[in-house]
């Protein structure tokens, strides 16, 4: 385990198998579709990439990053597109997916934007969900683990833009957020 952490939270195993079980329900859900899968960088990529391996509908690929954080730890409430997606999204089949919903403010914004854009349906996919942070009226589509409100690292996820490449998840100490 990385000493930067209290604990591992999810091991490997445990999100390789619920990852390929959320993804057959996806999957089953979009049949005769041809959706865009829209993954929110950065934190998403590796979820993205072992997610849509488990999918057998024919797919495109498109990336948006947004920033609702700062460098700390909080939400500042506040979306910003940073880079946004190359392909049109009108009368598309839209398949966000993202590593953590906290506040739900971020993809409460990315799911009015798309609609808004003329979306055929957006179905919100998320690796966590921190409910108990939710400010906003959002309720992901699919989510594959329900976590405690904790600093969350690895799989993707980040502090500071380290501890993205840990293949589990992990709860970072108090000390490294905190000095
Ligand atoms: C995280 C995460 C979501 C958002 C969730 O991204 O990937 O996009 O914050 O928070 P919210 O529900 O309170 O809006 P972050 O800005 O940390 O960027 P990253 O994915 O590049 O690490």
């Amino acid at each position: 385990m990385h000493p930067d952490l209290q604990k591992i939270l999810l091991t490997e195993n445990q999100i390789r198998s619920r990852v390929t079980e959320v993804a057959k329900l996806v999957d089953k859900a979009l049949s005769g579709k041809r959706p865009v899968a829209v993954g929110i960088l950065k934190g998403s990529i590796i979820f993205y990439a072992d997610f849509i391996r488990c999918l057998t509908v024919p797919l495109e690929l498109d990336f948006m990053a947004v920033s609702s954080y700062g460098a700390g730890s909080v939400s500042s409430g506040k979306l910003k597109i940073r880079k946004d997606l190359d392909g049109d999204v009108r009368g598309r089949d839209i398949v966000v997916i993202e590593d953590i919903i906290d506040s739900g403010f971020t993809l409460a914004c990315l799911k009015k934007l798309l609609t808004e854009r003329g979306a055929a349906s957006v179905t919100i996919v998320t690796l966590l969900d921190k409910h108990e942070r939710r400010t906003e009226d959002i309720k992901p589509d699919y989510n594959c683990f329900e976590i405690p409100d904790e600093f969350v690292v690895g799989y993707g996820l980040d502090y500071n833009e380290e501890y993205r490449s840990l293949p589990y998840i992990g709860i970072l100490k108090r000390s490294v957020y905190e000095k």
